[in-house]
C-alpha cells in the first residue's frame, strides 16, 4: 500500500519514468495533492482525455492566458475549430516548405557559425534555444535586429508558464513581458493591415473562415503563443534528439549514413523522451475512468510521457529504437500521431511539421560539420517536470 508517486517530488524529478511505471501499474487514476490534480498515466486513458470533448482546455485560462491573452489552446468546441482553421493552414504543406524552409536554413547557417571547430560548446546555448525564436521572428516578418528583444520576452514568458510554485517575481516579469510584447506587436499588426507583406502577420490579417476573421488582439496573442508553443518545445526537441543519438552510437551512425532517418529519430525521440511531458485538462462533467471518477471542474494531468512508455501499446517501450516497426517507414513522420508527444485529437500540435523541418535542418547541419560527441567529463542531466530536456549539452566536434 505505498502512496502514489508525487510529480512534484525530488525523486520524481530524478526519475520520472520509474514513477510513471508505478502509476501505470498501480494507480491508473491517482490524486496528486501538491498540484491539486488527478494523474492519468495509461495510454488509453490519456488518449481518451485528449480526444473526448468532455475534457475541456479551460485549464489554459490560468496556465497561459495571463501571459498570452486568449488563444486557440484554451478554446473548446466550435470556437476552437473556427479559430484554429484561421491559423493552421499557414503551417502545412506547400506554404510551409516555400516560405519557411529557406528561413530555417538561413537562421541555422547563421547560428552554426557560433559553433567552434575545436573545443567544447554548449549546443543548447549556442544553437538550440536560439533557432526556433529567430525563425518565428523572421516568419512573422519582424526585423532580425529584434531577435534579442524576443529572446528576453521568451525567457520571461517561459519562466511564467513553468512557475508551478507561483514565485511573485517570475509572475511579475511574465506579465511585464506580455505588456511589452503587446506594445511592440499591436502597431505592427495595424501597419500590416494597411500595407500587407509576404509574412505570417499579413497572412493572419487576411485569413477568413465562415465570415470570421482575427482581431488585432487575437493575432498578437497567437504570435505570443508561438514563442512558447513553438519555441521552447522545438528548442528542447533539437537538444534531446542529439542527446538520444549520442547515447546510441549505432543509431547516430545510421543517421549519419542516411540523413532521411532524422525524421524517424525525431518521432522516436518524442515517444521515448517527449519534451512536453504532460498537459492538463478540465472535465466539464463527472467522468468514469479506469480506477474511479474524475469530478467535473477538477484538474486532470495527462502524462504524455507515461502513455508513450505504456507496455500495452509499445513493444520494448523503454528502448530507444528509431527503427521500431510502430514508426511506419512509408508514413514516416505522420506516425508521430501514433504516440502522444504532439497531443492527439483536435488540439494536435499545429506546428508539428514546422518542428520537424527545424529539427531536420539542425541535425543535418550539425552532422555535416563534424562528428559530435560529449565534451570530456560532461554527462547530460534532464531537468523539468512539465517540459523536460537537458539544460545544457556540452559537445565537441571531431
Ligand atoms: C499544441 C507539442 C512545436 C504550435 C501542442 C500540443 C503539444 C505540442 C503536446 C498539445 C497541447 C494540448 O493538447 O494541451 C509540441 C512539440 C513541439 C511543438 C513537442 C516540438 C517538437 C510547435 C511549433 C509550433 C507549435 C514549432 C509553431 C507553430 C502549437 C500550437 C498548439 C500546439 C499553436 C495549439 C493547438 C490547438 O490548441 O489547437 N504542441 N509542439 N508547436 N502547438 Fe506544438
Amino acid at each position: 500500500n505505498r502512496p502514489a508517486p508525487d510529480v512534484t517530488s525530488a525523486q520524481f524529478m530524478a526519475d520520472p519514468y520509474g514513477a510513471y511505471a508505478v502509476l501505470r501499474a498501480e494507480f491508473p487514476l491517482a490524486w496528486n495533492e501538491p498540484t491539486n490534480s488527478y494523474l492519468l498515466s495509461r495510454f488509453e486513458d490519456v488518449e481518451r482525455a485528449l480526444k473526448d470533448p468532455a475534457f475541456t482546455n479551460r485549464n489554459y485560462e490560468w496556465q497561459a492566458e495571463p501571459v498570452h491573452g486568449r488563444t486557440i489552446i484554451q478554446m473548446d468546441g466550435r470556437e476552437h475549430s473556427t479559430k484554429r482553421a484561421l491559423v493552421s493552414p499557414s503551417f502545412r504543406g506547400r506554404e510551409l516548405f516555400e516560405r519557411f524552409l529557406p528561413v530555417i536554413e538561413r537562421n541555422a547557417d547563421e547560428l552554426m557559425e557560433r559553433i567552434p571547430a575545436a573545443g567544447p560548446f554548449d549546443l543548447v546555448d549556442t544553437f538550440a534555444t536560439r533557432l526556433p525564436i529567430n525563425v518565428i521572428v523572421d516568419i512573422l516578418g519582424l526585423p532580425q535586429r529584434d531577435h534579442d528583444l524576443f529572446h528576453g520576452w521568451y525567457s520571461a514568458i517561459v519562466a511564467f508558464v513553468s512557475n508551478l510554485v507561483g514565485d511573485p517575481a517570475v509572475t511579475a516579469a511574465g506579465v511585464r513581458a506580455k505588456e511589452e510584447l503587446a506594445a511592440y506587436l499591436l502597431p505592427v499588426v495595424a501597419a500590416r493591415r494597411e500595407s500587407p507583406g509576404d509574412d505570417l502577420i499579413s497572412t493572419l490579417c487576411a485569413a477568413e473562415v465562415d465570415g470570421v476573421a482575427m482581431t488585432d488582439e487575437e493575432i498578437k496573442a497567437f504570435a505570443s503563443l508561438l514563442l512558447t508553443a513553438g519555441g521552447e518545445t522545438t528548442d528542447k526537441a533539437i537538444t534531446v534528439v542529439v542527446r538520444n543519438l549520442l547515447d546510441h552510437p549505432d543509431q547516430l551512425a545510421a543517421v549519419g549514413a542516411d540523413p532521411s532517418l532524422i525524421d524517424r529519430a525525431l518521432v522516436e525521440t518524442l515517444r521515448f523522451s517527449p519534451v512536453v511531458q504532460m498537459v492538463m485538462r478540465q472535465p466539464s462533467v463527472d467522468i468514469e475512468m479506469t480506477g474511479g471518477t474524475v469530478p467535473a471542474n477538477s484538474t486532470v494531468i495527462c502524462l504524455l510521457a507515461s502513455a508513450n512508455r505504456d507496455e500495452s501499446r509499445f513493444e520494448r517501450p523503454d528502448e530507444f529504437d528509431l527503427h521500431r516497426p510502430e514508426i511506419d517507414g512509408e508514413r514516416g513522420f505522420t506516425a508521430a500521431a501514433s504516440h502522444t508527444a504532439f497531443g492527439l485529437g483536435r488540439h494536435f500540435c499545429v506546428g508539428a511539421h514546422l518542428a520537424r523541418a527545424e529539427v531536420g535542418v539542425s541535425v543535418r547541419k550539425l552532422l555535416a560539420v563534424g562528428s559530435p560527441r560529449y565534451a570530456p567529463g560532461f554527462t547530460p542531466q534532464d531537468t523539468g517536470a512539465f517540459v523536460r530536456a537537458p539544460s545544457e549539452l556540452v559537445l565537441e566536434l571531431s
